[in-house]
């Protein structure tokens, strides 16, 4: 491999900068060249691809966001979108890509390389963290870390009015934000989509007692059709219970945005390295992740397969220290 390019692609995380970075200076520290591709897959199909020296990385590690933009990109999932990419990709003397993104970047990328015979690595960028194979994703703690930064704002002003609030958090079908947003914050529960039905978990809260003496209560809703969202559950607790003072908030895409933690910045990097290990190697077609704070590989396949437990244990914690 004399050449790699490196594009992010999908919603963006905080610490891909800092995964740009590793991946940049991995590569040139291993006599690589390095073409930066823009706005993911669409700048592969448009041709907005850059060589980078090391310079254009510098000082971007702290930085929230990807500088080399990020696309979700339909024309990609065509065969004559990905025909165009390769000839795009040659002509830019691009023999590897470092992807960086979620499950619809790895599901692109496979197809891709398998289309092709493209060795292809990628690197877990998401807030979700909802990609098997990894404790956590790169962005996953920064965005735990924005989450209970405003949960506790809002337990302040919860307090001074005694309302329930159901805070809408992101996760896309995964309640990795949720659950663990809502142990850190010292919320009262937590309603995800891994678990049974939203009256039921609703019930269940109400059925234990939930409220009490409190004069103040904090629910942490993750977004998904299965919840139905912080909306719909202010709602039905607004029917059964007018006694309650609900509220709503929905962070949105405060939760996508920041300078990175440390923990993030950590992995992006150890991440970022191990991508041009693994493609010296001749390893393709895998995803980099961290278990047990040790490198491994995981395959696209395994990696985008859409059964990543949560820990549902935590629930229990959760409901012990509400009491
Ligand atoms: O995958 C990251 C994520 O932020 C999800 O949590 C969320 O469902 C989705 O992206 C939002 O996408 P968009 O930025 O396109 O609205």
């Amino acid at each position: 491999i004399k050449c790699i390019g490196v594009l992010t692609s999908g919603g963006d995380s905080p610490g891909m900068n800092a995964a740009i970075r590793s991946v940049t200076r991995a590569a040139i520290f291993n006599g690589i060249r390095v073409k930066a591709i823009y706005r993911g897959y669409k700048g592969l199909i448009t041709n907005e691809i850059t060589e980078f020296q090391t310079q254009n990385v510098s000082n971007i590690i702290q930085q929230g966001g990807t500088i080399l933009k990020s696309a979700r990109c339909a024309e990609f999932r065509t065969p004559e979108g990905r025909k165009t990419a390769y000839e795009n990709m040659k002509a830019a003397e691009i023999d590897a890509l470092v992807v960086i993104g979620g499950d619809g970047t790895f599901t692109g990328a496979r197809i891709f390389a398998q289309e092709y015979n493209v060795p292809i690595v990628g690197l877990p960028g998401t807030i979700d963290n909802d990609l098997y194979g990894t404790d956590s994703t790169i962005g996953y703690d920064t965005a735990l870390n924005t989450i209970i930064e405003a949960v506790d704002k809002i337990r302040d002003t919860a307090t001074s009015h005694e309302r329930l609030f159901f805070i809408e958090v992101m996760g896309r079908d995964a309640g990795f934000l949720a659950l663990n947003s809502a142990l850190a914050s010292g919320a009262e529960a937590a309603i995800i989509p891994e678990r049974e039905t939203q009256e039921d978990q609703l019930e269940e809260l109400i059925k234990n007692g939930f409220r009490k003496s409190k004069n103040s209560s904090i629910v942490i809703v993750a977004e998904s059709e299965i919840t139905g969202g912080a909306n719909a559950l202010a709602e039905l607790m607004h029917k059964e219970h007018p006694e309650y003072d609900v509220r709503v908030t929905i962070l949105g895409h405060i939760q996508r945005g920041g300078s990175p933690t440390a923990h993030d910045r950590i992995i992006a990097s150890r991440m970022g390295v191990a991508a041009i290990d693994a493609l010296l190697d001749e390893q393709r077609s895998i995803m980099i992740g961290i278990v047990n704070d040790e490198i491994v590989h995981v395959p696209f396949t395994k990696a985008i397969k859409d059964d990543k437990p949560v820990d549902e244990t935590l629930l229990g914690v959760l409901s012990i220290l509400s009491i």
